[in-house]
C-alpha cells in the first residue's frame, strides 16, 4: 500500500468536465502548470482534442487527454481520477442572475454527476457550473440516489469571492491585495455571499465605505458580465479560482493542512433548513476535514446571514427537487 506511508509520490488524476468553454480552458492551463497533477482529462462535448494536442507540449510532468461523448469519452475521462471540476454550461448575459441559469445547466450538471457516480464514485467534485448554490445539491442528490454520496467530497467552488474581497478591499485600503485576507461565507449568488470585514485586517472599515465595499463583493460577477456585454461572465478569474482550490485539495492529498472557504453540506444552518453553507474548511486527505463555525460577528454581519439564510434556503430546495421531479 505505498500511498498510507508515501511522501513520495501521488498519483493525481484530476478531470475538467466543460474543458472547452470559456472557463474550462484557462482552468485547464493552470491546472497543467500545476506539478502536484499527474494526469489531466479534459471533456466537453466538442473541441477536447484540440485543447489537450495543445496542452499536452507544454513540458510539465502531467498526460492530458481530451474526450468527447463519442465512444463512451465521460467514463474513459473519469477513469481513475481523483479531483473532478466541473465549469460546464452557460454564462450570464447582462441582466441575468446566476439562477436564470438554472434551467440550462441543472440538467447538464445532474448528467454529468450521474457519470460520476458511475465511473469515479470515489471522486472529489468541485462544482463551478452556476447558479452553485443549487448544482451542488443537484450533484448531492444524484450521488445520493446512486448510493455513494459522501459529503465529505462535495464541493461548491467560492473562493472567486475570496480573491475578489482580497482585490477590492486592497483597492479601498491601498494595500497589497495579496497580503489581505478576507473570510466569504454564505453561498456564491449576490447578498448569499457575506464577506467577514470584522475578521479581515480592517475591522475599520465602516459606513458607507463599508455598505459600498460589501455591496461589491456580492454583485463583482455582474461588473465582468456587464464589461462582456452579452459574451459572457467571469472566465480568467474564475479560472484561477478553481484552480487554486483544486490545488489545495491536491495538497490536502498529501497531507498539507489548509484552509480554504468552500460550500458544501455544512451542520451550521441545518437547525434553520439550511443544508449547505460555505464556511472556512479544513480540507485533508478525504476532502472535508473539519467545518469551522463562522467565529465573532458583528450585529451588521449578522443581518447579512439572516439574508442570506433566506436566499440559500430557495436555492437549495430548488436543486433538491429538480432531481426529484427529474431524476
Ligand atoms: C462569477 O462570480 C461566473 O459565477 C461566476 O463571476
Amino acid at each position: 500500500k505505498p500511498r498510507s506511508n508515501s511522501s513520495f509520490f501521488i498519483a493525481s488524476k484530476v478531470a475538467v468536465l466543460g474543458a472547452a468553454g470559456g472557463i474550462g480552458q484557462p482552468l485547464s492551463l493552470l491546472l497543467k502548470l500545476n506539478k502536484d497533477v499527474t494526469g489531466l482529462s479534459l471533456y466537453d462535448l466538442r473541441g477536447t482534442p484540440g485543447v489537450a494536442a495543445d496542452l499536452s507540449h507544454i513540458p510539465t510532468n502531467s498526460k492530458v487527454t481530451g474526450y468527447t461523448p463519442e465512444k463512451g469519452g465521460l467514463k474513459e475521462a473519469l477513469a481513475g481520477v481523483e479531483v473532478v471540476v466541473i465549469p460546464a454550461g452557460v454564462p450570464r448575459k447582462p441582466g441575468m442572475t446566476r439562477d436564470d441559469l438554472f434551467n440550462t445547466n441543472a440538467s447538464i450538471v445532474r448528467d454529468l454527476a450521474k457519470g460520476i457516480a458511475e465511473f469515479a464514485p470515489k471522486a472529489k467534485v468541485l462544482i463551478i457550473s452556476n447558479p452553485v448554490n443549487s448544482t451542488v445539491p443537484i450533484v448531492a442528490e444524484v450521488l445520493k440516489s446512486k448510493g455513494v454520496y459522501d459529503p465529505k467530497k462535495v464541493f461548491g467552488v467560492t473562493t472567486l469571492d475570496v480573491i475578489r474581497a482580497s482585490r477590492f478591499i486592497s483597492e479601498v485600503k491601498g494595500t497589497n491585495p495579496a497580503e489581505e485576507t478576507v473570510t466569504v461565507v454564505g453561498g456564491h449568488s449576490g447578498h448569499t455571499i457575506v464577506p467577514l470585514i470584522s475578521q479581515s485586517g480592517h475591522p475599520d472599515i465602516s459606513g458607507e465605505t463599508l455598505d459600498a465595499l460589501v455591496n461589491r463583493i456580492q454583485f463583482g460577477g455582474d461588473e465582468v458580465v456587464k464589461a462582456k456585454d452579452g459574451a459572457g461572465s467571469a472566465t480568467l478569474s474564475m479560472a484561477q479560482a478553481g484552480a487554486r482550490f483544486a490545488g489545495s485539495l491536491l495538497k490536502a492529498a498529501k497531507g498539507e493542512t489548509v484552509v480554504e472557504p468552500t460550500y458544501v453540506e455544512s451542520p451550521l444552518f441545518k437547525d434553520q433548513g439550511v443544508d449547505y453553507f460555505s464556511s472556512k474548511v479544513t480540507l485533508g486527505p478525504e476532502g472535508v476535514k473539519e467545518i469551522h463555525p463562522l467565529g465573532k460577528l458583528n450585529a451588521y454581519e449578522e443581518k447579512l446571514i439572516a439574508t442570506a439564510l433566506e436566499d440559500l434556503k430557495k436555492n437549495i430546495k430548488k436543486g433538491v427537487d429538480f432531481v426529484a421531479q427529474n431524476p
